[in-house]
């Protein structure tokens, strides 16, 4: 039933009427695509702003149209009639300004709170997709860098299911590499009898990274047996293998231990699962005369690119970019992936640039980025500490991220605290929210700015109860729950008996927003923007306060419309919460 049910986005249903209106307003034209958009104006809900384009096209041939406002009008009259629909107008050049029905806002809100949000859900126009993101490198600590890449990567992923497309979430740890050589070595020489005393062995894996970079660094014999040891792995030496899989095994679990905590599903595949796949991938775009020799190298050039893409080191080696190379590959042929989404910080933009140019180059993408398959890189900043410079704390360099969610969660937990809740909820209460506020606010502080800007990371900020923050919002939700318990009605009862009417201008107003939710999931789906879907939250908040502030709910003639109104901003509020990864609360 969903599938029929779902009816696409307000934007995409009027796409439907303004295309039938083109089509019967110049039945020569082929390829008429609708440009609808949200109006900034009061002059409608949306516009059609096909007239000026179309008038462009036909101008030089002999219709019964003068401009483009004549054109406007056309397109007016020959739209279908439909429910959606109040009035239509023309203003200046030709734009076609649509007035929703009110009837039809309230109707469509009642359904979804009859059949689910899920008939909501924007229409994209793939099924499959690879995000590929978080994605740490073994032995190394996870640093803020890889906050922002699982929260960015993990918000996108689930905006993407919500619209039916099937997700691969990937980690592309770092497994595979040079480093290896140099941690086995170490691993052998300091623990001999590593196999039997296990993880214990190594314990700190980053402090055993940081040992054994020491000595590779300063001791020329061991970084010989390093390298030797990075040939024996690779070359399936099965003692290396079990030495490198132990420590994989021990970074693994760290990792995990945040992906919990974070609410994060990945599916891992790692830089190693494609090393077999890599020279049968570039042996193809070595027959296909795309890669080159270059000072011992061998290489793609790229146009308008002064250094090439290098697919084998000098050394015979691979490296990161035959990797992604190959990865792309299996992406494309083996999961036919038709959109993949890398999420790291903008300073690997060039390599993902050159990757995809080369796969350009090789025929597996179109030239046209905007068609399918297509693959993004999706960039984000640094994220700052008060000083203004690159995030760090005062006692080591990285920060660790265990730390900072254990910090968020201490603070909601002491404001908590400060409030009496100790005294009035349970222990597990009083935990599970300091956790879904403190992480949900390190998240939303995250998401709400546009991913390419660095932040600053300010707890004071972030856990604020004013402002544009998680636990503004986590509140505001939590106090419309309130409002509807409070008024003592069944609302599952009054879902099915009571009927939504838009008399108030501020209801209307709301009414419009709600139905809007679908429309913003997809633009930050198709834009790939999660703080496009942070500030439609918090405007829905506004719309949902000044609406609260001058209609009377509980009590008034219109209770039970305004209740089930009450309850549809709390659905919308909770599925965007979802989408962002946080956690809604219902008590405060
Ligand atoms: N491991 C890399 C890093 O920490 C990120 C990998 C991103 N994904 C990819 N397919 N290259 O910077």
């Amino acid at each position: 039933a969903m599938d029929e049910d779902n009816v696409g986005t307000v934007k995409q249903q009027l796409a439907k009427l303004c295309e039938a209106s083109l089509r019967a307003t110049v039945p020569d034209e082929s390829s008429l695509e609708p440009l609808v958009a949200p109006c900034t104006g009061k002059f409608g809900d949306y516009q059609c702003n096909n007239a000026m384009s179309l008038w462009a096209k036909i101008k030089g041939k002999k219709t019964e149209f003068k401009g483009p406002p004549s054109v406007g009008q056309a397109i007016m009259r020959n739209l279908p009639q439909s429910e959606m629909i109040e009035s239509c107008s023309v203003a200046g050049p030709g734009f076609v300004n649509i007035i929703l029905s009110d009837k039809w806002i309230a109707k469509s809100i009642q359904k979804m709170l009859e059949k689910g949000i899920g008939i909501w859900a924007p229409k994209l126009p793939i099924t499959r997709a690879v995000v590929d993101f978080s994605s740490p490198n073994i032995a190394k600590e996870m640093h803020v860098g890889h906050l922002r890449s699982t929260i960015i990567g993990d918000t996108l992923a689930r905006m993407f299911e919500y619209s039916n497309v099937e997700v691969l979430r990937r980690n592309h740890v770092g497994d595979w590499g040079t480093q290896f050589g140099m941690l086995i070595e170490f691993l052998f020489e300091t623990f001999p009898n590593w196999e039997d005393a296990g993880e214990q062995a190594i314990g700190d894996l980053q402090a055993f990274y940081k040992a054994s970079k020491l000595k590779f660094d300063v001791d020329s014999d061991f970084k010989e047996k390093a390298q030797q040891a990075v040939v024996r792995l690779q070359g399936g030496d099965p003692k290396y293998r079990k030495a490198w899989e132990q420590i994989c095994e021990i970074s693994r679990r760290e990792f995990n231990q945040v992906y919990q905590r974070l609410g994060v599903h990945l599916e891992e595949k790692g830089e190693s699962f494609y090393n077999p796949y890599i020279p049968g991938v570039l042996e193809a775009l070595s027959n296909q005369g795309l890669i080159e020799e270059s000072e011992g190298a061998r290489v793609i050039f790229i146009e308008g690119k002064n250094i090439p893409l290098i697919v084998v080191k000098s050394d015979g080696g691979f490296n990161y970019a035959s990797t992604d190379l190959t990865a792309l590959w299996y992406r494309l042929n083996e999961e036919k992936a038709e959109w993949i989404v890398y999420v790291t910080d903008v300073g690997q933009s060039m390599h993902f640039e050159m990757v995809f140019s080369a796969a350009k180059r090789a025929g597996w993408l179109p030239a046209d980025d905007k068609l399918y398959p297509r693959t993004s890189h999706v960039g984000f900043g640094l994220v700052l500490g008060d000083d203004g410079k690159r995030f760090r704390t005062r006692a080591s360099d990285v920060v660790r991220l265990v730390d900072l969610l254990d910090e968020a969660k201490s603070r909601c937990k002491a404001a908590l605290v400060e409030r009496g809740k100790a005294a009035e909820w349970t222990a597990e209460e009083l935990e599970q929210t300091a956790e879904a506020i403190g992480y949900g606010a390190v998240k939303y502080a995250d998401l709400k700015n546009n991913r390419l800007t660095n932040y600053t990371f300010s707890f004071d900020q972030m856990l604020n109860d004013k402002g544009n923050t998680a636990v503004y919002l986590l509140y505001a939700h939590a106090r419309i729950c309130s409002i509807i318990r409070k008024s003592g009605k069944e609302i599952e009862e009054l879902k099915k008996t009571g009927t939504i009417v838009l008399g108030h201008a501020d209801e209307r107003a709301l009414g419009l927003h709600l139905l809007q939710f679908a429309d913003i999931v997809e633009e930050a789906c198709t834009n790939l923007l999660p703080n496009v879907l942070c500030e439609y939250l918090y405007n829905l908040s506004e719309y949902f306060t000044r609406f609260y502030s001058n209609c009377q709910v509980v009590g008034s003639a219109e209770e039970t419309s305004r209740l089930l109104l009450c309850e549809a901003t709390a659905v919308v509020m909770r599925k965007c919460f979802y989408l962002l990864g946080i956690e809604p609360v219902y008590k405060i």
